[in-house]
């Protein structure tokens, strides 16, 4: 079993894997939590943009739009999709890796890439970038599987099948560690050799107050964390929870707030499954 996730078996059929996720509606809400925030943001910088299913709502709002992501290959996609756009720069660069690329206004993440860190020092290395790249009105944002929901995934193995290729995808689940681990075995039918390939991805969970610790170690002045798509505080029993950290500290306008969460409250249902 090879040890290495998102080669370029699995790039090439991320986006038909992933043909279901609401990646709109997940924008949408990062476009309500930025309007709460009081955030215009030009500059931006997504950590783990994989194929770029994020970046392109963000790459006709922003000025300067950038892309990181440890997988070449993912990257490789990303590039073909939005090869058009001289703003958006793409850089294969680990994110637990100390980097510095400029002041951005805004830096997210999606799709429990943040699971993809392995301990909780680097995880405070990741944190150190976001707050370093930030400009002092930053925002942070980003979203994580909860302990909970590693630990409630059925152990088994499924079979997903696309046009060339079928891929046979092992939940492990080692609750003591905290760990989820997909072991993915990937046949495609029109190459003649080398035609299977494996790969293992390793997703660790953390405490809501440790990560919320965490950013306020690094030096964060604010952090807020809600059950995903929606504005109601974070819990353990949530299966995702997305992340707000501010390095200013926070201006409450407590009615203007309000009145967004009921616009987010009144649109969710008729975007949850675009
Ligand atoms: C679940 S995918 C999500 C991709 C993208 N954010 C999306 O929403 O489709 C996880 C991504 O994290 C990237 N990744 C994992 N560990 C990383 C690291 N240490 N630094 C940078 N990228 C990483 C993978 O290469 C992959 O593209």
């Amino acid at each position: 079993m090879g040890s290495q996730a998102y080669t370029s078996s699995f790039a090439s059929i991320y986006d038909d894997i992933m043909k279901r996720v609401p990646y709109y509606y997940w924008y949408k809400y990062l476009k309500h939590l930025l309007v709460y925030y009081e955030k215009d943001p030009k500059n931006i910088l997504e950590l783990a943009c994989g194929t770029g299913n994020m970046l392109k709502y963000f790459v006709d709002k922003s000025d300067l739009l950038y892309g990181v992501d440890s997988s070449e290959d993912m990257l490789a996609i990303t590039k073909n999709k939005l090869s058009s756009y001289e703003h958006l720069k793409l850089y294969n660069t680990n994110m637990q890796d100390i980097f510095n690329y400029g002041d951005f206004d805004f830096i997210y993440s999606v799709f429990d890439s943040v699971n993809y860190i392995h301990s909780y020092e680097k995880l405070l290395d990741v944190f150190k970038n976001a707050y370093l790249n930030l400009k002092q009105d930053g925002i942070f944002i980003f979203d994580i599987n909860t302990i909970y929901r590693l630990s409630e995934i059925k152990e088994g193995t499924r079979k997903v099948n696309g046009d060339d290729y079928t891929c046979f995808w092992k939940d492990i689940v080692k609750s003591e560690s905290r760990e989820w681990i997909v072991e993915l075995e990937i046949y495609f039918e029109n190459k003649e050799e080398d035609n299977t390939f494996s790969e293992r991805h390793v997703e660790k969970g953390y405490q809501l107050r440790d990560i919320e610790a965490g950013l306020f170690e690094v030096g964060f002045k604010h952090v807020d964390f809600y059950k995903s798509f929606t504005f109601k505080k974070g819990r353990a029993k949530n299966n995702r929870v997305h992340f707000v950290a501010l390095k200013n500290e926070y201006v409450n306008r407590y009615l203007k707030r309000e009145l967004i969460k009921l616009k987010w409250n009144l649109l969710r249902p008729f975007i949850s499954n675009i």
